[in-house]
């Protein structure tokens, strides 16, 4: 498929207004984002969950610029239709607007991304506000946004109670207003995003925030059980590719083990009078010429002492 066939920020707003639910999941790296395309998703996003998923930390908080960038960068040679929403690390926005627009430049020019995401509402709408009029897409993400993680105090849930859900409510607007193409919301009650919906014009895409939401997001890793046994339970797991992975590689391991690997139609054959010249030919300087050369000092085989 062409490149001007690859999904459009208008893309996804229109299937907002033509009642179309948005399927969003992450993807790390060139493979996967293979797959995801393949599978007919419009819309990946490297999230930086990669952290967590891929690199081992207990949090999204380690993640830098350039882990973001060289994944971001795989992910876009894996895609051609889909578009690319590069998720941008803790303190690559948080420290001003001019920072956060020089940043966002960074995931489009060297990543090949086509839209960038940054976590907050009020507080940011500043920035989203100066990266979309430099020409940059952005997607919002409020509700529990995990690189506040420490200040939220866990992994909870937002806006159950009044003052929380018109903190949520007020920071979905405010992105809105600031030229977001559509808002990850991200652990807030059904009630609430199925409210901030009806509200925005721009998408709401949900990662525990109920069925109300206008598309869904979800992590590679959690929906086909790659990660651990810890299932989110906003999470339904479509398979366990963990435990697949696990088998075969046993079975490889047993295979070499008892030397049922490689056989014959995994190996090489060679010229059969090149063979049989190696196998009649005992000494070197019986060799022909052009065969018969010396190693150099530092490859010769040290003479061992016979037992
Ligand atoms: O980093 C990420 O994967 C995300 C999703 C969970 C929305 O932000």
């Amino acid at each position: 498929m062409g490149k001007s066939c690859r999904v459009t920020t208008s893309g996804i707003k229109a299937m907002k207004r033509h009642g179309e639910k948005i399927v969003m999941l992450t993807a790390y790296d060139y493979p996967t984002a293979r797959l995801v395309e393949e599978a007919g998703v419009p819309v990946i996003l490297v999230g930086d969950t990669l952290g967590m998923v891929v690199l081992g930390y207990d949090t999204t908080l380690p993640v830098t610029m350039e882990d973001m960038l060289h994944h971001v960068k795989a992910v876009c040679r894996g895609t051609e239709k889909t578009l690319v929403v590069a998720d941008m690390p803790f303190m690559s926005y948080q420290a001003g607007p001019e920072e956060a627009l020089r940043n966002a430049g960074r995931f489009l020019q060297e990543g090949g991304a086509q839209a960038v995401k940054l976590e907050g509402g009020v507080v940011v709408a500043e920035s989203v506000r100066k990266i979309v009029d430099a020409g940059i897409p952005v997607m919002g993400h409020i509700g529990l946004t995990p690189q506040s993680v420490h200040q939220f105090g866990g992994w909870k849930v937002q806006g159950k109670k009044p003052q929380g859900a018109v903190r949520v409510m007020n920071d979905a607007l405010a992105l809105e207003q600031a030229g977001a193409f559509s808002v990850v919301l991200e652990l807030v009650p059904t009630a609430l995003s199925s409210l901030i919906s009806k509200r925005l014009r721009v998408p709401t895409i949900g990662i525990g925030a109920g069925a109300g939401c206008d598309g869904q997001v979800q992590v590679f890793h959690d929906l086909l059980g790659l990660y651990g046994d810890f299932v989110p339970k906003h999470t339904r797991q479509y398979a366990k590719i963990g435990d697949a992975i696990k088998t075969a590689i046993a079975e490889y391991a047993d295979d070499v083990r008892e030397g049922r690997f490689p056989t014959e139609e995994q190996s090489f054959s060679m010229d059969e009078n090149a063979l049989a010249e190696l196998l009649t030919t005992d000494d070197d300087e019986d060799l022909p010429a052009d065969r018969n050369f010396e190693l150099p000092d530092y490859l010769s085989l040290p003479v061992l002492p016979p037992r």
